[in-house]
């Protein structure tokens, strides 16, 4: 089951006994990485508040940067100018970019979309700018990404079959444009994006005609955008079976912990979502107990930590006397913010302090790596339904 040949490939470890979910590795020129994974999104070439160290503390293994905002803004051929996207934000693990389609039609405005490409006026300075398969490769090879998408159209999950019919077949001839393109194949892989919305028939032919392609991997996209857990569980069940066992396998714009372990359930391996960061800095708090909102008032005089399952602030818990006289926070995998209390951040977070954000941010991917790394444990110990039952009880799903 292992394919090794291009820039970037899985190797397959393990199959849950129970449910069939999938424990890998995916090989990349900028090292090996272990699934399943969820990738922390770094839109503009930077995780919002979280430095690189920490990320690589927390276990961050990909992360994922955005095609359309780093072409607007420093431009695509500056960066490679400085030596390529790793390099000028300097970040020596693998890279994942988005094509550019999804921010296209959620920022820009005036869009007109044709077979040819999608024509914009972009939301920094409004200058009208030209986005097609072949200018997404373009970006996407001046960035050097590790793994590139394919340009696709994001449509509204709740449009006519028609409609959904036309949007994934142009979006399928895009992925041959954008593999006639792409010439770089022994340093950049090119990942095909499966569309469809909820049509079985459409996700079939989306998945058929793309795996005819024999691209390095394969994501399922159009999911995530207001349809219900239950529809996108429907979905992946009838889609996932549909593409190779031998290549990773990518869920877009996924995060919430339930949806997490259903879609490895069904055989995803890598995921992404803005959801911790951006929630976090906005004073959410995701914990194994569940959702946090640290503004309300009862936690003004809350002494107790912001997270009391302390244990996973660090895999390997690190005792301090290990280190002779080493601050707390300078020892590896260990979090400057272990001790604080949420009454403290409830402070910052009225204080408006800068702090605030980056300590809820932090603690939002330390939670979801954590649970990653906890998962792939429990796929390693054929035990994932039980470790299901027991996030979804402390989280609190089983209440809603
Ligand atoms: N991010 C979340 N969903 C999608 C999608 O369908 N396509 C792309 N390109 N990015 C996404």
């Amino acid at each position: 089951m292992t394919q090794q040949k291009g820039a970037v490939w899985y190797e397959h470890l393990h199959t849950e006994k129970h449910t069939g979910a999938r424990r890998g590795r995916i090989h990349t020129p900028h090292g090996t990485f272990e699934t399943p994974m969820f990738m922390p999104v770094g839109t503009q070439g930077a995780v919002k508040g979280v430095n690189n160290k920490t990320l690589k503390e927390i276990g961050s293994q990909f992360i994922l940067a955005n095609t359309y905002h780093l072409w607007v803004r420093p431009g695509d051929e500056l960066i490679a100018e400085a030596g390529g996207l790793h390099k000028y934000m300097g970040w020596d693990q693998a890279i994942l970019t988005d094509s550019g389609g999804f921010q296209v039609f959620s920022l820009s405005d005036s869009r007109k979309l044709d077979e040819s490409g999608a024509t914009f006026r972009n939301h920094v300075n409004g200058d009208k700018m030209f986005l097609s398969p072949e200018v997404a490769m373009r970006i996407q090879n001046n960035l050097g990404s590790d793994v590139m998408m394919q340009l696709d159209e994001a449509i509204p999950y709740f449009e006519t079959y028609d409609y959904i019919k036309d949007s994934m077949q142009r979006s399928l001839r895009w992925a041959d444009r954008a593999q006639q393109y792409h010439k770089k194949t022994d340093t950049q892989a090119l990942f095909g994006i499966v569309q469809g919305a909820g049509f079985r028939d459409l996700r079939t032919e989306s998945a058929q005609e793309l795996v005819k392609m024999d691209l390095p991997g394969y994501a399922v996209g159009g999911l995530s955008v207001g349809e219900s857990k239950v529809e996108m569980n429907r979905v992946l069940d009838f889609t996932m079976p549909l593409l190779p066992e031998d290549k990773p396998r990518y869920l877009m714009g996924v995060a919430a912990p339930d949806s997490l372990i259903d879609s490895v359930i069904r055989g995803v391996d890598m995921f992404d979502c803005v959801l911790p960061t951006r929630v976090g800095r906005k004073g959410t708090l995701m914990t194994r107990r569940g959702r946090v909102v640290i503004k309300n008032s009862k936690y003004k005089k809350d002494f107790s930590p912001i997270d009391p399952d302390l244990e996973y602030y660090s895999k390997n818990p690190i005792r301090t006397e290990q280190f002779g006289n080493l601050a707390q926070y300078d020892v590896p995998g260990y979090s400057p913010y272990q001790n604080l209390s949420r009454s403290y951040l409830h402070h910052l977070f009225n204080a408006n302090e800068l702090l605030a954000a980056e300590i809820a941010s932090e603690h939002n991917l330390r939670y979801l790596l954590n649970l990653m790394e906890e998962m792939r444990t429990a796929i390693e110990n054929d035990q994932l339904l039980e470790f299901r039952e027991r996030v979804l009880e402390e989280y609190g799903y089983n209440k809603e």
